[in-house]
């Protein structure tokens, strides 16, 4: 059996940012809201115009990525790509970044695992580089959130959480020690209407919206039931990091960088108390982003990475918890 590991990340986000100012002028909220209830206080949204869709900035960030890997489009064996926000119904994410990159007819698979996207999209790619099917598999995770938000009062509680951006990481196979030691993913879909957007659907098509035009609950616009949401994403988080943990033999205390889903930054503050890490053992920068949802993890981890926080031989932890709900970790030695 093989190993994998990381062999290049890198991200990209739209240049126009929105402050919690910004949002004030559209709706009624607040900085001092939005900063004490989740700590951002800035996001990227797209702007009409710019050439960014979720595939253009997937393939933005997958060509740093390929870059830092020293390898070329010809050289990666499958694509997978996590995000919610596609810029088709269907087809997926996936042969978009394989047109635009020039690839070979590769396998492109779409990963629909909202936040905890990235790191389903890594376990996937683990398990083709292990069985020793392909060499380098690309994972993007990208998202498109401002094209599909209420900006009124209305949708105030889910849409100044939400950013736009891409991340994007090359798993190569692993000639020398450490790599992606284990990766967990779970799901628990009785809550499923918890964190949700219910249409367009089979369920919900666009002539029954039109004709039902109800105004309160406007189903192509996400729900999040958010104090159940904070509650159950704390508890899994925790879970997740500690499983994996536990399957290696390591404690809390060897993490040399955990990054977590960028959700919410109370929910990381929480995480970071329950682990008992210290401040320099965990990555935030939901603060300049907001959560980007499958884009979260690779944005942070390319940010860490270009920081020089991340450094060979580093105990790097991913953890992700999102709608579904699922959940997951991948425990790294870098
Ligand atoms: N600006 C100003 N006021 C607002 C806003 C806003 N943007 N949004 C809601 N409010 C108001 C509400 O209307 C409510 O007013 P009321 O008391 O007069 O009824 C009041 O603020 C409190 O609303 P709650 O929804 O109860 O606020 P809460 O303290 O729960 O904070 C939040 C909301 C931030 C969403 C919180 O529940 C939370 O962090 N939940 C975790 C979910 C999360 O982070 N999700 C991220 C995406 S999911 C994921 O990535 C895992």
């Amino acid at each position: 059996m093989y190993t994998s590991k990381i062999s290049g990340v890198g991200h990209y986000v739209p240049e126009n940012v929105v402050t919690n100012n910004d949002l004030s002028k559209l709706m009624e909220t607040n900085d001092a809201w939005i900063q004490e209830r989740t700590g951002i206080k800035e996001r990227r949204h797209i702007k009409k115009g710019d050439g960014n869709s979720t595939s253009v900035m997937g393939v933005k960030a997958a060509k740093i990525a390929l870059e830092r890997a020293k390898l070329a489009p010809k050289d990666i064996d499958m694509i997978v790509f996590a995000t919610l926000s596609p810029d088709m119904y269907f087809p997926g994410g996936g042969v978009q970044v394989q047109e635009m990159m020039g690839m070979r007819t590769v396998p492109a698979l779409d990963v629909r695992n909202q936040c905890s996207g990235f790191v389903y999209a890594v376990s996937v790619a683990d398990q083709f580089i292990k069985t020793g099917m392909y060499k380098h598999v690309l994972v993007i995770g990208a998202e498109n959130h401002s094209g599909g938000l209420d900006f009124t009062t209305r949708g105030r509680s889910v849409s100044v959480i939400f950013g736009d951006g891409a991340g994007a990481a090359v798993l190569s196979r692993n000639e020398g020690d450490g790599g992606i030691l284990s990766t967990h993913i779970h799901s628990e879909g009785k809550h499923k209407d918890q964190l949700s957007l219910q249409g367009p659907s089979t369920e919900h098509w666009v002539p029954q919206i039109i004709q039902e035009n109800d105004q309160e609950n406007i189903p192509y616009y996400p729900y999040m039931n958010g104090q159940f949401v904070f509650k159950h994403a704390v508890v899994r988080f925790a879970e997740v990091i500690n499983e994996g943990l536990k399957a290696n033999n390591l404690e809390s205390s060897e993490i040399d960088m955990l990054i977590p889903h960028q959700a919410n930054l109370r929910i990381s503050q929480f995480i970071q108390k329950k682990m008992k890490l210290r401040d320099d053992q965990v990555f935030n920068n939901i603060q300049k982003y907001g959560n980007t949802t499958a884009a979260s993890i690779p944005i942070a981890l390319s940010e860490a990475w270009e920081q020089g926080k991340i450094k060979d031989g580093d105990l790097v932890v991913l953890a992700a918890f999102g709608s579904g709900f699922t959940w997951g970790s991948a425990i790294i030695r870098w």
